[in-house]
């Protein structure tokens, strides 16, 4: 099913089988929870046992849209979709694609991004088709995911509200509402397996520099860069032209996919301003990534494990 962040790989979130098979299509382990998605006009209180005023408040402001919060689960919600967690992860998507299917079901659809375990996050039909095309009965084709990014996830479940994953809707988008929010980075205890480390993975390794690339560069390699606009090499990507962090989010895995196409065998990344939806794309090349390289003398040194 197509949404505003990435394609989701959809199954009845209320029947455990269901579920079942999107564990094993995506050949996802079976510690890693789903996200339920609800329409507009879904009853929350099927799902969830009590939504605290805070999540309320951010419902009322994003939904439908990108943001997905976790509460305190109900009954209803077999513990294979949560993975025995007593909490539910939920997201109401505004594409008027998937609100449509949503409103038809009447039921949640559990849906993660429709990728194999540990791949890049699909962002057309296409790359669905590529990635599962031969696993999966139908492909709803919604057309080029707008965000591109994953939605943003916030623990309401206990205590203060924090950032399980930076996504499509910025904390800085956030606070407004919730005041300053905590952001649990990488390194500590995954509670969201999208912070496990190695995650969002292309085939060919991937380094992220630690400054600006220079403008000659090796021509062999495959590189990313944030808002180049001359002296690009062959293989090559610009997230945005105009240094736009909503459009280079938009690009993001699709430039990764395409750059893993190619025929090189390292692709180098130039770092992304640390802001806003900068902090998502941040977070996912670093998932994405082999480890950082520092360039010396026209040569790609990688950096040693624990810089
Ligand atoms: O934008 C999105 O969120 C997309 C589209 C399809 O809606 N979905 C998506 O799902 O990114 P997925 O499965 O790739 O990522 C869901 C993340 C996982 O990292 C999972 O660990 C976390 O949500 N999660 C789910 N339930 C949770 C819970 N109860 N507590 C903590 N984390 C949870
Ligand atoms: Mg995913």
């Amino acid at each position: 099913m197509p949404t505003e962040t990435v394609y989701g790989l959809a199954a009845n979130a209320l029947n455990p089988s269901s579920v079942a098979k999107i564990f094993e299509i995506k050949r996802r382990p079976s510690f890693d929870p789903l996200i339920l998605h609800i329409s507009k006009d879904y009853d929350l209180g099927q799902i969830v046992n009590s939504v605290p005023e805070a999540a309320e408040k951010i419902i009322q402001a994003f939904w439908p849209g990108a943001i997905t919060i976790i509460l305190p689960k109900c009954a209803s919600v077999p513990d294979i979709a949560t993975s025995g967690l007593p909490t539910v992860a939920v997201r109401c998507p505004a594409h008027p694609v998937a609100q449509e299917l949503l409103t038809h079901c009447k039921f949640p659809l559990a849906a993660p991004s429709a990728n194999p375990f540990g791949r890049i996050s699909p962002t057309t039909a296409e790359a669905v088709e590529e990635e599962l095309g031969d696993k999966i009965p139908a492909i709803l084709d919604g057309g080029p995911c707008e965000l591109g990014i994953e939605s943003t996830i916030i623990d309401f479940a206990e205590g203060k509200p924090a950032i399980l994953r930076p996504g499509a809707i910025s904390a800085e988008d956030l606070e407004p509402y919730l005041g300053p929010i905590q952001q649990k980075g990488l390194g500590e205890h995954p509670e969201a397996p999208g912070m496990l480390k190695s995650h969002y993975a292309p085939r060919t390794p991937l380094y992220l520099a630690f400054e600006k690339l220079p403008q000659e560069l090796p021509k062999e390699n495959a590189y990313l860069f944030f808002d180049r606009q001359q002296n690009l090499p062959p293989i090559s990507f610009t997230l945005s032209a105009k240094g736009d962090l909503r459009e280079a989010a938009a690009n993001l895995f699709q430039a990764m996919r395409e750059l893993d196409q190619s025929d090189a065998s390292q692709i180098y990344c130039e770092p992304i301003p640390d802001y806003s939806l900068g902090r998502a794309i941040n977070d996912r090349l670093i998932k994405a990534s082999s480890g950082a390289v520092a360039l010396i003398d026209n040569d790609f040194i990688v950096a040693p494990a624990g810089r």
